[in-house]
């Protein structure tokens, strides 16, 4: 990753980590850019926390498209504090805290963004923003995962990655709503796994007979994609119980369904957070600085929980 300078007479800059093309991670560098003044319906926010996500590395990637032109801002969840308000937007005081998405294409990776009023919620005092960078994505997405999987109270679970973002807090709103949870990960995620009540079987080949060994299977949630998930529909008799965020096209021609993002839920995973009903693992936090080592994280498919990238540590 390469620090730059905007051209000689540029504002005073203000850093954000970008992709200059579409590719890989060579492409990433932290720049600096102007602070821009939020136009209507629009916040500019001092980030303090944003959170890694494998749609960093797709964004990066053009997977979702290379119609913007680069460089192409990177991160997608963000915590952070009010700095100034568009004219119309009155229900924000500058300084308060607030949990969300950036603007599309303004960037998280970064000390300041601008976010869109409606894709913040006020963030509660007592959660940190390390923890709240990490609801706007990972947050919502288990929250939808696990109400478009759930099997109920009593029936099995089967969370295929559950050692990751998703998967740990899927893992945690199903303990708590009774239902059991068999998780797949590698063996370093055991522990963690296990201490929020589920029963852990270690990825790769013998991990189809140690779920089976487990007892019967009602739905499943996949968050690896790829053979993990071919191998482990197997263990389901209703290919509809079955429910990837990661391999979406690989579900559907298995027998098997798509995510499906909700209607906006991040009020409700803030509060539920906030209350200590849902607990983010953040395993690693970098400042901007080392970005791309968040990123590169992630990047390696086996990240723990939640990587925050700190601007301003
Ligand atoms: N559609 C949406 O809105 C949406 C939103 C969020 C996430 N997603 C997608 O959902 C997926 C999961 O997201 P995430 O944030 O939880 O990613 P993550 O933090 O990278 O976690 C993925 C986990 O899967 C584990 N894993 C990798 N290969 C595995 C295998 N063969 N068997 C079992 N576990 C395996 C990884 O580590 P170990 O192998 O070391 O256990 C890792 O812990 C990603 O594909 C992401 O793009 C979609």
């Amino acid at each position: 990753m390469t620090r730059s300078r905007p051209p000689a007479g540029g504002a005073t800059g203000s850093l954000v980590l970008v992709a200059r093309a579409y590719g890989g991670p060579e492409q990433q560098a932290l720049v600096e850019r102007d602070v821009t003044a939020p136009g209507p319906g629009e916040v500019l926010v001092r980030v303090r926390a944003a959170a890694v996500n494998p749609a960093d590395v797709k964004r990066r990637e053009g997977l979702f498209g290379t119609t913007r032109t680069p460089p192409v801002p990177l991160g997608l969840e963000l915590s952070g504090v009010v700095e100034a308000l568009g004219p119309d937007v009155t229900d924000l005081d500058v300084g308060d805290g607030v949990v969300g998405s950036p603007r599309p294409g303004a960037g998280a990776f970064a000390e300041h963004t601008l976010v869109r009023r409606r894709d913040v919620v006020p963030k509660p005092a007592a959660l940190p923003h390390d923890v709240a960078a990490t609801l706007p994505i990972a947050g919502t997405a288990a929250w939808d995962a696990f109400h478009q999987v759930d099997p109920g109270p009593g029936r099995t679970l089967l969370v295929v990655g559950v050692g990751g973002g998703v998967g740990d807090l899927v893992a945690q709103l199903a303990v708590a709503a009774g239902t059991r949870v068999v998780g797949t990960g590698s063996e370093s995620k055991r522990a963690r796994a296990e201490s929020l009540g589920v029963t852990f079987v270690t990825s790769g080949p013998a991990a189809l007979a140690a779920v089976r060994a487990a007892g019967p299977v009602d739905a499943v949630l996949d968050l690896a994609g790829g053979e993990a998930l071919r191998s482990l529909v197997e263990v389901v008799a209703d290919r509809a119980s079955v429910v990837s965020a990661a391999d979406p096209t690989a579900a559907v021609a298995l027998g098997g369904r798509a995510l499906v993002r909700g209607p906006d839920v991040l009020a409700d995973v803030v509060a539920a957070a906030a209350e200590g009903r849902l607990c983010p693992n953040v395993t690693a936090t970098y400042p901007l600085t080392r970005a791309a080592e968040a990123l590169a994280q992630v990047e390696g498919r086996h990240a723990a929980g939640k990587v925050v990238v700190l601007p301003g540590a």
